[in-house]
């Protein structure tokens, strides 16, 4: 059999309190009430043969081939669907059974290929297993008559066939697409011998509504659907339980191998975010890990303008090391610093926060939170106490209102939101609050209560008008404010929020949200038994991003919906480990574990750990160091894994500040933007060859395990200690866990964690430490971490960034399910056969009024640049709003997006951008320059 086969226990768990006991074979069996007799025997070490149940979906009860046998009822029932009784006696193994099976197996295998010695599935298809398990040895009925045989394959999606000569109908993957995925792309077509899976009337996989999530593929028992790296690589004969590096779920996987080769990626069970599934990302687009593009060898030049050259990795550290050491003396101590990377590990971000403050000798350290989530931190940690989102994901099982603002879960946090679509089919009701009409407004079997569809730059406005009625109609949860919340600040907040200008009607007119449907969703949310709000980057990526998030914390205390399971005001974190960046001290202001450097005694105890003195004073933030290099008074940067030049806005400005430097040292798997103005390139690891952690977007610590090692020579983590040596301060770190532990003894919500109680336990959710041992799945249960509940006043703040004339049209960005974030992984994979380039959205009103057609070039221009791309006209969008991703380089979307920022961190506002768009017929200029800088990138002399 499979060695990396994870167990299947035949049904669900019940969710049933109580146990019951059984005789299952003359043996006593105690289990869960509500469990079926499948699942109980199999519980108890008993196999009972199977073939359409699995634990991941409800039971069907069509093969019959789970019959037993039970004292006192007649026949044969099938056990995946009848529910064990106290007292029950049940055999599994009679004669009359083995006989029933073997016939059923019969049927089968009469109209199956006898091709099991080369088939793709050969020692890890259910159906052979079962041919043996019932002793087949003989099948009566001969291949003569009709069958499926000749049954074409279809190969459409990259990834995984379906070869329909192989399928036994057993619908599992009909089920696993509906329950686990929540996407309804399959079903049975036909009925009797004609019955057959299809993904479409007349469409195959690739053009029908699936998402490639893999479900399908993890249910089916046999060959027929199959991923394609099987199909040419043969079974894994190795498995390594891993942690997926794309979005801020955090899935869990079983990197399966063959020998040094990963030849499948499968959804690990037991891991607590996914609970066994993923989404095509983590599933399928882990290819560019071994991609061509990527560089395995450092490489240096004197100016941006010369060629690649080369190098060994002393000589590129040194070099590094050397130029610092210069810049440092010739323009001050604080003219260099570090970007960290939230795809990196915690324990490669903690060595390279640690080497700015210790080697370069300044606070100059920032992250890409600074860009995504760093108001979350601000906002939560101001009203609550806690830098961090308050509930685990399967939370949201216990939530009968959720809210989701300025997030597109089942594009950018995929496995969440198949689970959240489980408790909506369930009967949850569901409020969207954003411009476009993402997915979840209207999916199979879901729809949103209401949708708000607010202009974008207007989610104080209307946070403050839900608010608004919530406390003008008596739906505060007074006991809990009094109790649990500091009193004045509420009654502050309330005397705002009941001003006149935060009533619905009046924030009609500014946001373009109907009154009524403000006021119904605000009733909603207000009388839920709980309440649970979801956010994104729609949140934070606005210049009054951190009152939003303070202004949805407030709306959560009013309501009472913070402190248990089903509630909660939860970030939907970005990248893999955003959240990880943040705790491990990347922000020029705190240390781990968000404690302020400008604190003696926070400060001391780093310096007595690290034997160095550090600066008091907080350092520049990426924005500051910008400004800063274009003034011409910060010329170094160390930036580890992150694509500035692409990912941050106002390029223009960002490019000018990059070319200004004179020494850029990127440490990244491939030759990004950021890399067409660096001087050193330090070669990285994908995440197969990192040993570490990354914590997820509901606080969970995940270990992520080398399924290889480093495959250009050094760890990450090696690579920045290498540079701190040589800048003159020594680290002697001999492993990850190393740094782990001193993670541990730095930071006090890290205290009980190390890699042995990591492995040992699976993963936990900080804090961790002797008050909570085994972690904090919820927070803020008795009292909120900062004691009482603070309420912010939340007055609306305008942008700058105004529509007028010239500019007449608001542009807002997002993802797509396919690509991720700058693309720079899933462009160098198959994921392109899905969006190969990036496209604005744009309402058929807007397009009619300025002759721009479907499929056909724009230009889009703003106060800051313009790019030109392709117009899609749809009318997700409202008239007066386009919407565009940023996936592609060459599109360079955040060439018009502006330098405005939230207040509080400087997030950038990428969500509000005033445009004009018009028909174009070419590239745009900085297009053209982005294509000659291309070319010059790839210039690399071989010197070794
Ligand atoms: S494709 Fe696989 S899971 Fe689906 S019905 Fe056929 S055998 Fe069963
Ligand atoms: S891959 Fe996922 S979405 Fe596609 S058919 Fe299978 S279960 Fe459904
Ligand atoms: S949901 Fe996120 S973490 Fe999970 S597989 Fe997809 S990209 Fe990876
Ligand atoms: S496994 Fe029970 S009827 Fe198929």
């Amino acid at each position: 059999m499979n060695k990396t086969r994870q167990v299947d226990l035949g049904t669900p768990a019940s969710s049933g309190a109580d146990a019951v006991t059984v005789e299952i074979d003359g043996l006593p069996a105690t289990v869960k009430a509500g469990s079926s007799i499948l699942r109980a025997a199999r519980e108890s070490g008993v196999d009972i043969p199977k073939l359409c149940a699995t634990d991941s979906v409800k039971p069907f009860g069509s093969c019959r081939m789970c019959l037993v046998e039970i004292d006192g009822r007649n026949g044969y029932p099938a056990s995946c669907t009848t529910l064990v009784e106290a007292g029950m006696k049940i055999r599994t193994q009679t004669e009359a059974l083995s006989r029933l099976r073997r016939n059923v197996m019969e049927l089968y295998i009469s109209d199956h290929p006898l091709d099991c010695l080369t088939c793709s599935a050969n020692g890890d298809c259910e159906l052979q297993d079962m041919a043996g398990a019932v002793g087949l040895r003989d099948v009566r009925y001969g291949f003569d008559g009709e069958n499926h045989l000749d049954a074409p394959v279809d190969d459409s999606n990259p990834y995984f066939q379906f070869d329909a000569s192989k399928c036994i109908v057993c619908s599992r993957c009909v089920r696993a697409c509906d329950e686990v995925q929540g996407t309804f792309a399959l079903t049975i077509e036909g009925r009797g011998f004609k019955s057959k899976v299809s993904a479409g009337i007349g469409e195959n996989f690739l053009d029908s509504e699936c998402v490639s999530c893999g479900a399908c593929i993890q249910a089916c028992p046999t060959a027929t659907l199959m991923e394609k790296s099987i199909v040419d690589h043969g079974m894994p004969d190795h498995k390594v339980v891993t942690t997926c590096a794309y979005c801020g779920v955090g899935c869990s996987f079983q990197a399966e191998m063959k020998g040094e080769q990963v030849v499948r990626m499968t959804p690990y069970k037991d891991g607590q975010a996914n609970h066994g599934h993923s989404c095509v990302k983590g599933r399928f687009a882990w290819g560019y890990a071994s991609h061509r593009d990527r560089v395995m060898q450092p490489l240096i030049r004197e100016k941006t303008s010369d060629p690649w050259r080369e190098v060994s990795w002393d000589e590129a550290i040194g070099y590094a090391a050397k130029r610092f050491k210069e810049i440092q003396a010739e323009h001050g101590r604080k003219s260099i610093g570090g970007i960290t990377s939230s795809r990196c590990t915690n324990e490669e971000v903690f060595v390279v926060q640690k080497l700015v403050r210790a080697a370069f000798g300044n606070n100059n350290v920032d992250t890409c939170a600074r860009v995504c989530h760093s108001p979350t931190g601000y906002g939560l940690k101001t009203t609550l106490g806690t830098s961090a989102g308050t509930q685990p994901f399967d939370s949201v099982m216990d939530a009968d209102v959720i809210i989701v603002i300025g997030a597109n879960p089942t594009v950018a946090h995929p496995v969440f939101a198949s689970q959240m679509k489980r408790r909506l089919r369930e009967g949850a009701e569901l409020i969207v609050v954003d411009p476009r009409e993402i997915g979840l407004v209207r999916s199979p079997h879901v729809e949103a209560a209401h949708h708000l569809p607010l202009l974008p730059g207007t989610n104080v406005p209307v946070i403050n008008a839900l608010a608004h009625v919530i406390v003008a109609e008596g739906l505060v949860d007074e006991d809990y404010v009094r109790e649990r919340c500091d009193v004045d600040s509420f009654d502050a907040w309330k005397a705002m929020i009941l001003k006149p200008e935060n009533s619905p009607e009046e924030v009609a007119n500014v946001s373009g949200v109907d009154a009524d449907n403000i006021r119904a969703a605000a009733r909603l949310y207000g009388k839920a038994r709980n309440g649970a709000i979801y956010y994104g980057l729609g949140v934070t990526e606005h210049s009054q991003g951190s009152t939003m998030v303070m202004g949805m914390a407030n709306l959560a205390m009013a309501t009472g919906n913070l402190g248990r399971s089903g509630v909660g005001v939860n970030p939907l974190r970005g990248q893999n480990n955003v959240q990880g960046s943040c705790d491990m001290g990347s922000f020029p202001h705190e240390l781990a574990g968000y404690r302020p450097v400008a604190e003696d005694s926070v400060r001391h105890q780093f310096e007595n750990h690290w034997g160095v003195t550090i600066d008091p004073e907080p350092g520049f933030r990426i924005p500051n160091m910008f400004d800063a290099a274009c003034a011409g008074e910060f010329k170094g940067m160390y930036i580890q894994g992150e694509d500035l030049a692409q990912s941050d806005p106002n390029t223009h400005h960002v490019e000018a500040a990059l070319s200004s430097m004179e020494c850029i040292v990127v440490q990244d798997l491939f030759l990004n933007e950021t890399a067409k103005f660096a001087h050193v390139f330090l070669p990285g690891t994908s995440f197969l060859e990192k040993d570490g952690t990354f914590i997820n977007a509901e606080r969970r610590i995940n270990r992520v395990r080398p399924v290889m090692k480093a495959q250009q020579g050094k760890d990450e983590w090696q690579i920045s200690q290498e540079l701190s040596v040589a800048m003159g301060y020594p680290m002697h770190y001999d492993n990850a866990a190393q740094i782990m532990d001193e993670i541990a003894e730095l930071t006090p919500t890290f205290n009980n964690v190390s890699f042995a109680f990591l492995d040992d336990v699976g993963s936990v959710q900080w804090p961790c430490n002797d008050a909570a041992p085994m972690g904090t799945p919820i927070m803020h249960i008795d009292q909120f971490v900062r004691g009482k509940g603070l309420f912010v006043e939340t007055d609306y703040e305008p942008t700058k960034e105004r529509t007028n004339r010239k500019f007449p049209l608001l542009l807002t960005t997002g993802r797509i399910l396919s690509q991720y974030n700058v693309g720079a992984q899933t462009r160098r994979t198959a994921n392109n056969v899905w969006y190969g380039e990036d496209l604005l959205e744009v309402h058929p009103h807007d397009a009619e009024t300025r002759g721009i057609r479907d499929g056909e070039l724009v230009a889009l221009a703003s106060r800051k640049g313009d790019i030109t791309l392709r117009a899609r006209i749809t009318t997700r969008v409202k008239p007066g709003v386009v919407y565009t991703t940023f996936h592609n380089p060459e599109t360079g979307a955040n060439v018009v997006t502006t330098e405005y920022g939230d207040w509080a961190t400087d997030c950038p506002e990428y969500k509000v951008t005033a445009v004009q768009i018009a028909p174009a017929s070419h590239r745009s200029g900085w297009q053209e320059e982005f294509a000659a800088r291309a070319e010059q990138q790839g210039k690399i002399v071989e010197t070794n």
